[in-house]
């Protein structure tokens, strides 16, 4: 995992900052996996659907599983032993992502259920900042959840929706979001990195544009995460969201970042339990930060679980784990002209390890079903982005998306089976 906050000042994805590392020991590392280890449809198991969701170490599955057995009670209530170490478990979680992201503080870090919360949570709280006129800029590869909720808050408000566009490379079309950026974008909010494209963004580049127009300033974390550790100080960014279950860790929570004034302005979401500082029939007022966006008992155990995950990757090496991600990816893209008909989507010049492709004469959803009949998982469809998928005239893709634990084995055997299939049904 590289730092971005250098990578991306200079538009660059490098980590040259960083210490040479040592090969990954990739043997050791599935170790810590138990899921790997087992055969799916009588072959070993392949996992290339990690875009999708990652698999979960041991540590966060032991995590969680001592958090049940010796510390749970709900939390904030501690009149008793059992409350206070839920409480300290919970918040210590929540110290583990703030240093993650280098935020200054926990009052900005709030749990939310995933990336898609985050988002609907910032967008809807921003209805009353916005009307008729203002602009709120988005990208072409932008995933579902970064574009509804801005349309929803668009129809709301009557402010306008803008686009910026994407190359047939797959980058973000940047001379289209110079264009696009006035003084009336209010909010430019775009992935950090593409799910379907695997394409990392310049954003501490169009942060610093928005920034200097008086925009707001959203980035979507989810697939950056778990190839590199954003610092979202020096990203500049005002808003910063990611799931948990994408880095490694469990499902049903995510992270929204906020710069501490800007959530002090944002109203609450949701109302009711934790959020709540003091209720009368007259009127009720809020917790403080975070607690104001966190309404209801919430993802204990999952925070526990978040927090191993970050562990467990702050003890591997960040610069090893890049490059030997971006050893699967070349080896993958260098196996590509074996398969007559083969086309990648997604050839930007600094990618994370995800190749989505279309072969001549197979749909995508029969590439999947073919590859999980030799074990190996992929993922086939529009990906949520279907505005990217009418871009490139295809009604959806398969994606092969790796984590470190993948091995260069493994990529052979991805393309041994397209050609199985090829051969078979072409
Ligand atoms: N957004 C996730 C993906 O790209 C689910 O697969």
């Amino acid at each position: 995992m590289t730092d971005l906050s250098m990578a991306h000042s200079s538009g660059q994805q490098t980590s040259e900052h960083l210490p040479a590392a040592a090969p990954l020991d990739v043997a050791a590392i599935r170790r810590d996996f138990p899921i790997l280890e087992q055969k799916v449809n009588g072959k070993s198991l392949v996992y290339l659907d990690n875009g999708a969701s990652a698999q979960k170490p041991q540590v966060v599955l032991e995590a969680m599983d001592r958090y049940y057995r010796e510390q749970h009670s709900n939390v904030h209530r501690g009149a008793h032993t059992l409350g206070d170490r839920a409480t300290a478990a919970f918040e210590g979680a929540r110290e583990t992502v703030r240093a993650f992201l280098n935020a200054a503080s926990t009052r900005e870090i709030v749990w939310t259920r995933g990336t898609t919360e985050a988002i609907n949570l910032v967008a809807n709280g921003l209805t009353a900042k916005l009307s008729a006129g203002d602009e709120i800029l988005i990208s072409h590869m932008e995933h579902h959840a970064n574009i509804v909720p801005w349309q929803m808050l668009a129809e709301r408000s009557g402010a306008t929706l803008k686009v910026i566009a994407v190359t047939p490379e797959g980058e973000l079309d940047l001379d289209s979001f110079d264009q696009q950026l006035s003084e009336r974008t209010r909010i430019l909010a775009v992935t950090h990195v593409s799910n379907v494209l695997g394409t990392v963004n310049p954003v501490a580049e169009l942060v610093a544009k928005a920034k200097a127009v008086g925009a707001l300033t959203l980035l979507d974390g989810a697939q950056a995460v778990p190839h590199y550790r954003p610092d979202v100080q020096a990203l500049g960014c005002d808003f910063y969201v990611f799931s948990s279950h994408k880095l490694f860790g469990p499902t049903g929570i995510g992270v929204l970042y906020g710069r501490e004034q800007l959530l002090e302005e944002l109203p609450p979401y949701q109302f009711g339990g934790e959020m709540i500082e003091r209720v009368s029939f007259a009127k009720t007022t809020w917790n403080t930060l975070p607690y104001k966006f966190e309404a209801g008992t919430p993802a204990i155990a999952e925070a526990v679980g978040l927090g191993a995950a970050i562990d467990y990757l702050n003890g591997l090496d960040r610069r090893a784990i890049e490059a030997a991600e971006q050893t699967l990816l070349a080896k993958a893209n260098g196996l590509v002209d074996s398969i007559p008909g083969m086309a990648v989507i997604g050839t930007a010049r600094h990618k994370v390890p995800v190749m989505s492709f279309k072969i001549d004469g197979l749909h995508p959803s029969d590439i999947g079903t073919l590859l999980d009949q030799q074990g190996i998982a992929i993922r086939t469809g529009h990906h949520c982005a279907m505005p990217l998928m009418d871009f490139y005239g295809v009604p959806g893709t398969a994606r092969a998306s790796f984590a470190f634990y993948n091995t260069l084995e493994e990529v052979d055997q991805l393309f041994a089976a397209l050609q199985k299939i090829q051969r078979l049904f072409v």
